[in-house]
């Protein structure tokens, strides 16, 4: 990616349906018979790999436009083969959907992932709890329910997002009632909670900390609109705080967001939300926001921090940020310190001094949000500055330079 930077942006965006959310109902669409049509469903690498798994399973889809038909009546496999499952590691939330429909699943471990290990220990507790058997050798995960799964109590020991997918996947259809303590509560669980209630699910308090199933026999197929994209929206924010712009961002959902506009605020930008629609007005200069720290959702969520940071890496004064989530997640900082950033990272601890520009370089994204970032502090930074690894940026942006592009940024795709 290219980008010719320091101009400002400005005008309209209508933000892309979630891929966090499209990713968990999509492997939904298994447990539902019959017709499933998901609308606001983003061009996205990610998306097209939850298709082609289920293509394998023998599900059949066709995407027209962002509206995906998914039909998995024919489903004949229970396995999910390596390449697949390495192509994205979040594949883990189909083993709930296959191991509840087939009472098998055979899934390669998921790959780790550019924000280092990323164990699933609290998925495969779980559903042992639902009294699956789960044997791990040789990189395969062989899991079997001959009895089928059995609803009880789970309590997390943290609130893992794909964790709480899982049991959620496997509580719908499971005998009995299962409560989940502890579960993730960001929007994507409300939204696939939605949507297998459609379906005929009993899912009761998704988006508290403690959700109930009961488990029911069948599910039918259902039309479902997927929730707009906060991250995406969050990176927008980014784009428009970093360049001292003013953009409208259209068709989302502000209190997804609200942790994010506060963040925004703190750092000098004026933020007006309503009726699905966030107006944005940047200052000349951000300030420094003192202290970020990633939490689970409702707390600031650690998808935004690289494109947080880079809009911060100009403000005026010391920025701290506490990334509690992922154990590797500051891969982008080495890149933006090329684009002349003054950031120190110890631990998960990364402290960004503001410096007064940037300027432009050839720079590498390592995972997606990284990406993001990077395009984030190009679009500030003098110069043209080149962002390679772009196969990372669209696993989870829809046609980024073109929405750049509109906005009245200097970026194109080469
Ligand atoms: C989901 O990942 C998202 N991915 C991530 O977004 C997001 O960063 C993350 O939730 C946190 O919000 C999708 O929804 C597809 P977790 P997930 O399980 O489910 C540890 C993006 O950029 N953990 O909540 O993998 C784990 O290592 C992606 O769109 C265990 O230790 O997140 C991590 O440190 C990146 N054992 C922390 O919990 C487990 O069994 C959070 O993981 C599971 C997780």
């Amino acid at each position: 990616m290219l980008i010719e930077g320091a101009r400002k942006l400005s005008g309209e965006v209508e933000v892309q349906g979630a891929k966090n959310s499209a990713l968990p109902i999509l492997a939904a669409t298994i447990l539902s018979g019959g017709e499933n049509v998901l609308c606001n469903c983003a061009n996205i690498s990610d998306i097209d790999a939850a298709v082609g798994i289920l293509r394998y399973l023998g599900g059949s889809v066709s995407r027209h436009h962002t509206t995906m038909l998914v039909n998995t009546d024919s489903l004949c496999r229970f396995d999910i083969p390596h390449d697949l499952m390495r192509e994205m590691r979040s594949s883990i939330v189909f083993l709930g959907a296959v191991l509840s429909r087939h009472k098998r699943a055979r899934l390669s471990f998921p790959g780790g992932c550019e924000l280092g290990p990323r164990p699933i220990d609290l998925h495969l507790k779980a559903l042992r709890q639902m009294g699956a058997v789960i044997n791990e050798h040789h990189g395969i995960l062989d899991c079997y329910a001959p009895k089928g799964l059995m609803g009880t109590k789970i309590s997390l020991s943290f609130p893992s997002v794909g964790a709480t997918e899982n049991i959620l996947l496997a509580a719908v259809n499971a005998k009995g009632t299962t409560t989940l303590t502890n579960a993730a509560r960001e929007p994507e669980i409300v939204d696939l909670a939605e949507y297998l209630n459609k379906c005929g699910a009993k899912i009761y308090g998704a988006g508290e900390g403690i959700i109930v199933v009961d488990g029911v026999g069948k599910l039918h197929g259902t039309q479902h609109t997927i929730i707009p994209d906060r991250i995406v929206a969050s990176t927008l924010l980014s784009c428009a705080a970093v360049t001292g712009s003013e953009i409208l961002l259209k068709g989302i959902i502000s209190q997804h967001l609200s942790s994010v506009i506060s963040i925004f605020e703190e750092a000098g930008c004026k933020v007006k939300a309503d009726k699905g629609e966030i107006s944005f007005c940047a200052p000349e200069r951000l300030n420094a926001v003192k202290n970020i720290r990633t939490m689970p959702y409702p707390g600031f969520p650690t998808d935004a921090q690289a494109p947080l940071m880079s809009a911060l890496t100009v403000a005026r004064g010391t920025s701290c940020f506490v990334e509690n989530i992922f154990e590797s997640r500051f891969k982008h900082v080495g890149e933006l310190l090329r684009l002349g950033a003054n950031i120190k990272v110890e631990g998960k601890v990364a402290v960004v001094e503001g410096v007064s520009g940037l300027s432009g370089a050839l720079v590498e994204a390592q995972d997606l949000r990284g990406a993001a970032a990077l395009i984030t502090a190009g679009l500030a930074a003098e110069g043209t500055t080149e962002v390679t690894g772009i196969k990372y940026l669209e696993r989870g942006y829809d046609s980024f330079e073109t929405v750049l592009s509109d906005l009245g940024a200097s970026v194109r795709k080469v």
